[in-house]
């Protein structure tokens, strides 16, 4: 019988154990993680522009994970204050996710369109005098710092995005913190608000 030849022979019994073991991990690990439907996409997303991406740089840069997230969980409350839940398939060109841990400041997944660009560039400029009690440091010197148009070019290369020569030479002159607004501003907006977050 195949049982007791397995037992009389170890060496059989571990080789035999290892295949069955990596038949079963290739079959429901690896494999679904190559087929599509483990890797969603909305419709309506988009990658990152050059402006984008470097303001998404700018986030990562900054730290601003330590106090937002970037991720509505599927709660009353939470749709309630930020609108439309996170979808899976919303993440798929964040290189890496910012989803975040921390809420010292609100979740951000939907703050894309919320507010005009001149709100984000005071808010960043003093978010104090918006409101007095935010422990959210200034971040108006960003507009000091020139964006490198090479760097903007290599990073979205390396991740296979695509854009147009001329939205690289659009970057010159543009700062990190006209990068940070323009990524405020698309983060989330695959994703259609429900009516709650309009009114
Ligand atoms: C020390 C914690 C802290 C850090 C770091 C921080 N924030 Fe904030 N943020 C807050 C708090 C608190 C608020 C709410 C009060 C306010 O608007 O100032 C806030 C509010 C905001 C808002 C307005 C959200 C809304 O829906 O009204 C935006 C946008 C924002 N932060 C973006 C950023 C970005 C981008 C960075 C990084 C460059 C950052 N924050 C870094 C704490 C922080």
């Amino acid at each position: 019988m195949a049982n007791s030849v397995l037992y009389k022979n170890p060496i059989l019994f571990a080789v035999v154990v290892t295949v069955v073991v990596l038949i079963g991990t290739v079959v429901t690990l690896f494999y679904p993680m190559m087929t599509a439907e483990m890797h969603p996409k909305l419709e309506g997303l988009k990658p990152y522009t050059p402006l984008e991406l470097a303001g998404k740089d700018v986030y990562q840069q900054e730290g601003c994970i330590g106090c937002h997230t970037q991720t509505v969980r599927p709660l009353k409350a939470e749709v309630l204050r930020y609108g439309e839940y996170s979808k899976a398939g919303e993440f798929a060109y964040d290189q890496p996710f910012l989803w975040g841990s921390k809420r010292t400041g609100p979740d951000l997944a939907r703050i894309g369109g919320k507010y005009p660009d001149a709100w984000h560039q005071m808010h960043f400029e003093d978010p104090q005098s918006f409101f007095a009690e935010s422990n959210m440091p200034k971040y108006g010197w960003l507009k000091n710092n020139k964006l490198n148009p090479s760097d903007v070019e290599a990073h979205m290369k390396a991740l296979g995005f695509p854009y147009k020569p001329d939205e690289i030479t659009a970057l010159n002159g543009k700062s990190e913190l006209d990068a940070l607004v323009a990524y405020m501003q698309v983060i989330g907006t695959a994703v259609k608000k429900p009516a709650a977050q309009t009114e």
